[in-house]
């Protein structure tokens, strides 16, 4: 149970923030481009929302960028999306230890090839003591699977006798998802016009605030990014509870 008011003081400004970076390949095709390019200045759309989300304090910034269904690709653009993930950790990874973010990567570490397992692991391992935004990178990351290997983890810890059934809530079961330690997002954005989750973040966004937008992804900067968190900023949450603020003038009128 969420206590009256314990959520008022975090109403205006969002503490974690969630992108799902959709439209990369729209991007591409209307320009006659290949969907690569598309997927290349996605990532520079990356930088530039990283940087946005230092300078406006968000705490967390999870960004969805491959999913457990994205393996239905072609295999030659599932090769171009590892490849540019080992460009971004290899180029960008320094800078981000420089800005004092952490980074850290959920989703299933199984089926990655080798190389980029390590990779995640390094870039965890080198940034796990900073304390400025922490980069959630949700890569070959299905909400269900996080689900379900939570589930089989609690099951197989309680088979042990490490868990008991009946004294299990939400916090103990969130304990065993990817996110441990991780607030849930109060803010979650998707672009390209598309209104769906896509497996991502299910039960973390219970009650985080949806803005869908219609900008492609290549084309999200600071601005795209401020103007959702005014979005943010003009809803009511109220958790289950009753209006947590009064009107504003402007609203009454
Ligand atoms: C988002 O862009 C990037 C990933 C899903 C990896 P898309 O590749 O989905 O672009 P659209 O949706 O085809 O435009
Ligand atoms: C969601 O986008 C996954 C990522 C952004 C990584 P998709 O483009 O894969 O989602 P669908 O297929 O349109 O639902
Ligand atoms: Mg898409």
């Amino acid at each position: 149970m969420q206590e009256a008011g314990a959520h008022e003081e975090c109403s205006d400004a969002p503490r974690h923030v969630a992108i799902i970076m959709d439209g990369n390949g729209r991007w591409a095709a209307k320009r006659g481009l290949p969907r690569l390019e598309g997927h290349r200045r996605g990532v520079e759309a990356l930088r530039r929302t990283v940087r946005a989300a230092i300078e406006l304090e968000i705490r967390y910034l999870t960004i969805y960028s491959f999913s457990s269904e994205n393996w239905r690709r072609p295999a030659a653009e599932i090769g171009d999306l590892f490849g540019l993930l080992r460009i971004f950790v290899r180029r960008d990874l320094a800078d981000l230890h420089a800005r004092a973010v952490k980074v850290r990567f959920i989703g299933s570490r199984q089926g990655l090839p080798a190389d980029i397992a390590d990779l995640l692991g390094e870039a965890e391992n080198l940034t796990c003591a900073n304390e400025g935004l922490t980069l959630v990178v949700a890569f070959n990351y299905g909400a269900r699977q996080e689900i379900l290997a939570a589930a089989r983890a609690i099951a197989q810890a309680a088979r042990r006798g490490d868990l008991e059934p009946g004294l299990l809530d939400e916090q103990g079961f969130a304990a065993f998802l990817d996110t441990a330690g991780i607030p849930d997002p109060d803010l979650l954005i998707r672009t390209s016009g598309e209104q769906r989750l896509s497996n991502f973040l299910l039960w973390q966004s219970a009650y985080a605030e949806l803005v869908f937008m219609p900008v492609l992804w290549p084309d999200f900067d600071g601005a795209a990014l401020a103007s959702a968190i005014n979005e943010f900023r003009s809803r009511d949450r109220r958790f289950g509870g009753l209006a947590s603020r009064a009107p504003s003038l402007k609203e009454r009128a």
